[in-house]
Formats: structure tokens, sequence, C-alpha cells
């Protein structure tokens, strides 16, 4: 496979597949395509973008007929699917944003690959649509249940993991109905790098740094499995090659924490680094009204993809909550620009002169 789409690159996971895939695979053209709504951010790949392997192409993945023709256009053998809307909060607000992205997007997506790769002599041989989806379309466990496997029955809750849901339906069905080579995962929360400081860990680490109070969600006892990006993305890159076509393999770190629990760290975290006493920002933790229909608890059992192809985390959990609070305070211009808005004039800026 060498001209590979990958939906949603400018956002926070897909600009780490993006970063992995262009570095790694010099001889593979590899096509960004990404609408940038406000979670989409070009400046997450200031240090790829001059590349020869790379191209950036703003587009909606509800355009069929703009896709199709890219398709065409750059021969397109393999599509990696990571755009989305994926803030709960919001599909809460928002359903239909959600409905139109996640199932319309997901679905015009992969009615332009059928169609392109069908005209092809070889048609789907060598090609493969891969979807990325969330540990959310499990449901919710209870404290004593045992974690997610492949063989969950779905029972979404949010209109967020409703949609990934349903999007997930959709693309075993082109397996199943078409023979479209198709691959799902779903893994758990990841955190590290270029989150868009709205999900709770940024969000947690940008207030600290400006003694601005921490909303936790109810009693901040649900639970969140969490996995670092890049073990995310190099996951992604092994399931891409080796995975088995019309499989789902869970990825996840087997690493539980309660938010509470999480949040503590955090503080611990920024006040050590930034020189504050111990204990000096646990007086910002707020506790506010629920999230509606909060999930109590993912944990996401990954067995299978370390049995079957080797993928194990890298990093061990107290290493990259380290390593991303520090990213996150030496990176303050990121985070200022993301959350003033001025992020956005980036594109304008790099691509279109202005
Ligand atoms: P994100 O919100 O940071 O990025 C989403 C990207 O998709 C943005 O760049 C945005 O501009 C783009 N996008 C949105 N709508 C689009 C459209 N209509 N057309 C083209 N581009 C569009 O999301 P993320 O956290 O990086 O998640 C990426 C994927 O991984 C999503 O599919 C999400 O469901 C899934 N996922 C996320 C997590 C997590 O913890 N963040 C965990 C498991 C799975
Ligand atoms: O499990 C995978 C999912 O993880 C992904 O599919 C989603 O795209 C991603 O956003 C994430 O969903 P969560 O809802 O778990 O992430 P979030 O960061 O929004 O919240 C994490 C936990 O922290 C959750 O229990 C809600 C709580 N929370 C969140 C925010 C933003 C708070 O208590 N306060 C907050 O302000």
């Amino acid at each position: 496979m060498k001209n590979i789409v990958i939906t949603g690159g400018a956002g926070f996971i897909g600009s780490h597949v993006v970063r992995l895939f262009v570095n790694k695979y010099p001889d593979y053209r590899i096509i960004n395509l990404d609408k940038l709504t406000y979670a989409g951010n070009l400046a997450n790949l200031k240090d790829i973008e001059d590349k020869p392997n790379y191209k950036f192409v703003k587009m909606d993945i509800c355009d069929f007929e703009a896709f199709y023709q890219l398709m065409q256009e750059e021969h397109i053998d393999g599509i990696i699917h990571l755009a989305a809307e994926s803030h709960v909060d919001r599909s809460i607000k928002d359903p239909f944003t959600f409905a139109r992205t996640n199932v319309m997007g997901t679905l015009s997506l992969l009615q332009a690959a059928k169609l392109y790769w069908e005209s092809l002599p070889e048609g789907y041989e060598g090609k493969r649509f891969y979807h990325i989806s969330t540990d959310e379309v499990y449901g919710s466990l209870e404290l004593n249940d045992e974690l997610f496997t492949e063989q969950t029955p779905y029972s979404p809750h949010s209109p967020y993991s409703a949609s990934k849901a349903s999007s997930d339906h959709f693309v075993r069905a082109f397996h199943d109905t078409y023979g479209m080579p198709t691959i799902v995962t779903n893994c758990s929360n990841n955190y590290g790098p270029y989150q868009f400081p709205e999900k709770l860990i940024p969000l947690f680490i940008n207030n600290i740094r400006h003694r601005k109070p921490l909303p936790v969600y109810g009693k901040g006892e649900n639970v969140r499995d969490w996995l670092y990006v890049e073990d995310h993305a190099r996951a992604i890159d092994l399931i891409f090659h080796k995975g088995k076509v019309a499989e789902t393999y869970n990825i996840g770190g087997f690493n539980e924490w309660k938010n509470i629990d999480l949040i503590k760290v955090m503080i611990k975290t920024v006040d050590r680094i930034l020189g504050n006493a111990e204990g000096h920002s646990l007086d910002l933790i707020t506790y506010v009204t629920d999230r509606p229909g909060h999930d109590a608890r993912y944990a996401i059992d990954s067995t299978k993809l370390q049995r079957e192809l080797g993928w194990e985390p890298s990093l061990q959990f107290e290493e990259g909550i380290e390593k991303t609070v520090r990213w996150y305070l030496d990176n303050e211009a990121w985070l200022d620009n993301v959350t003033s808005g001025d992020y956005q004039r980036y594109y304008d800026e790099m691509y279109t002169g202005r």
C-alpha cells in the first residue's frame, strides 16, 4: 500500500498517526484529509509539513463527490479513518453534528471507496479501510465487571458513542455485504501532547497553570482506562499492516484510574514542576453537576492484540503523565493559541497565503 488517506490527521490522535507514518514510510504518500473543525489544528504537524511524502487536503468527509474524486486522482489504496466529532459533552448539546460527521461521513467514505476500488481491475486486492473507534461503544461497566473484550455486545449511552457504534456497524456491513477489506479497532482514553484542552487532562493542566477551578463531574468516582497517544499510534501502524481483515482489535494499556485519583496525580505533578508546595493546587478541585448519562467505568482487555500481533504499551502511566504535563507546560504558546482561537489562522497563513 503506497497511497494512504488519513482522515482527521489535524486532530489529536490523527496528528500522531500522520507524523508516525510520514517519518516511518518515506516511500508512502500520506494524505491528511481534514475539515479543520474547531478540533483540527495544522500547527500540530509543523515539524513534518514540508516532507515530500506528505500532503494536506482540506475536505469534509461528508463530501462524497470530492472524496471519490480524490480516491481516483491519488490512486488511494488505504484509508485510516479517524475524523470524527469526539467530545462527549458536545454530543449531549448537539447530537445532529455527531450523526452527520460520524455516521454519514463514515458512510460517505465507505461508499466512495467501494465505487473506486470496485472499478479497478484488481478490485479490493491490496486495499484496506481501517476505522478507528472507541471503547465507549461497549457501554459502561460496574466496578466488579470483567473488562470489555471484542465479544462484549454494543451498548452505547451518549450521542457520541451511539454515533461511533453506528459507524462501526456500517464499516462491518461493507465487509460482510461487499467484501471490502475492513478493520475496526476500539481504543480506551488517550492522553498526551496536542489534545484539545476541552478534554479532562489538558483542560486540568491548563486550569492548574492559571489557578482556575477544576470542574470534577459528580463525585469524581468514574473510572477511565488511559493510554499514551503514541502507543495508540504504534498500534494503528501495526494493525494497518498486520491486522486480519474483518477483525476487531481492542486497544488499551490495562491502566484504570478513578477520575479524582488521576486529578490528584496531575495536581501533584504540575505543582512539583512549577515549584509550588505539595498540595498547593488542591483547593482548585470543584465538584460540579454530573455529566448526563455519565458512564461509570471503561476498562479494556487488549489481550488479543498483545497475543496475536505482539503489541504492548511502551510507557508506564507515571512516566506518561510526567511527559504529558511537561509537554503542556513547555508548550504554553500552543495552549494559549488553542484556547484563544488563534490556531485557526494557521491554515490561511500556511496554505492560502492570506
Ligand atoms: P479530535 O477531536 O482531536 O480530532 C478530530 C479531527 O477530525 C479534527 O482534526 C477535525 O478537524 C476532524 N474532523 C471533524 N469532523 C470532520 C469532517 N466532517 N470532515 C473531515 N474532518 C473532520 O479527535 P481525537 O481525540 O483525535 O479522536 C480521533 C478518533 O479516534 C475519533 O474517531 C475518535 O472517536 C477516536 N477515539 C478517540 C479516543 C480519545 O481518547 N481521544 C479514544 C478512542 C477512539
Ligand atoms: O474512552 C474513549 C473516549 O475517551 C473517546 O472515545 C472520546 O473521544 C474521548 O473524548 C474520551 O471520552 P471521555 O468522556 O472519557 O473523556 P473526557 O476527557 O471528556 O472525560 C474523562 C473523564 O473525566 C470522564 O469521566 C468525564 C470527566 N470529566 C471531564 C471533563 C472534561 C470531568 O470530571 N470534568 C471535566 O471537565
